[in-house]
């Protein structure tokens, strides 16, 4: 594990942004695991400005989604896919096929969540896993002290998450109580992983993963 301390969100960002772009550089079909949050979206807006100049090429990248709502629509301005198109997506020249985030609208949501890890499975495994972490230390939806065993499945929020996760909708009552999440043995198995985390709110949580127990 390395851990790069940067100055600012703006360098963290940037920093990200680099290791991103020379993933994608060193192999133009890598597949990338996103995240959503606040956290990514100055990576994101660094990606699109490099793309923009011409220095990233997305054309043949694909991409997994960690999470999503469960039974929010996609054309819902809160779920996870509408803030993947607005923030990234719609931005860059990557194919629409090769964006993959778990449809939480399927009447068989066990058989997404299976799908999805074999659709993971299919485009080789993650070459390049980003993902943020809440203020409790949750990672995707998988909240602290769930089992390493856990591939991609339907979780019931904890209220902590509930609250924290309100700011984006206009009431707490709006939020979805359960989400689809990959799990840890699925963010795991990633060939490698990249953790950001800005802010004194993430602290605690930073100090406990470097420091504490697994
Ligand atoms: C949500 C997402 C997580 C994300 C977390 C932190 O709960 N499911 O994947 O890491 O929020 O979000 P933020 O980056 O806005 O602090």
């Amino acid at each position: 594990m390395e851990i790069i301390i940067t100055k600012n969100y703006e360098e963290m960002s940037k920093r990200a942004a680099s290791i991103v772009f020379s993933q994608v550089a060193l192999n133009r079909k890598s597949v990338l695991g996103l995240p959503t949050g606040s956290t990514p979206l100055g990576l994101y807006k660094y990606l699109i400005e490099a793309h923009k100049k011409g220095y990233i090429d997305f054309s043949e990248v694909k991409t997994f989604n960690l999470d999503e709502y469960f039974r929010l629509d996609r054309s819902d301005p809160q779920s996870y896919y509408y803030f993947m198109m607005e923030n990234l997506v719609n931005h860059i020249n990557i194919d629409t096929k090769n964006v993959d985030i778990p449809n939480c609208m399927l009447k068989d949501i066990e058989k997404e969540c299976e799908d999805y890890e074999e659709r993971i499975k299919a485009a080789g495994g993650i070459d390049l896993q980003i993902i943020g972490i809440g203020n409790n230390g949750h990672i995707g939806f998988n909240e602290p002290g769930e089992v390493f065993s856990k591939k991609t499945h339907l979780v019931d929020l904890k209220q902590d998450t509930i609250e924290a996760n309100a700011r984006f909708f206009s009431s707490i009552e709006e939020v979805p109580t359960q989400a689809v999440t990959m799990g840890i043995q699925t963010i795991m198995q990633s060939k490698r992983l990249l953790l950001i985390a800005s802010g004194l709110a993430k602290a605690e949580a930073i100090y406990k993963i470097v420091k504490g127990e697994i």
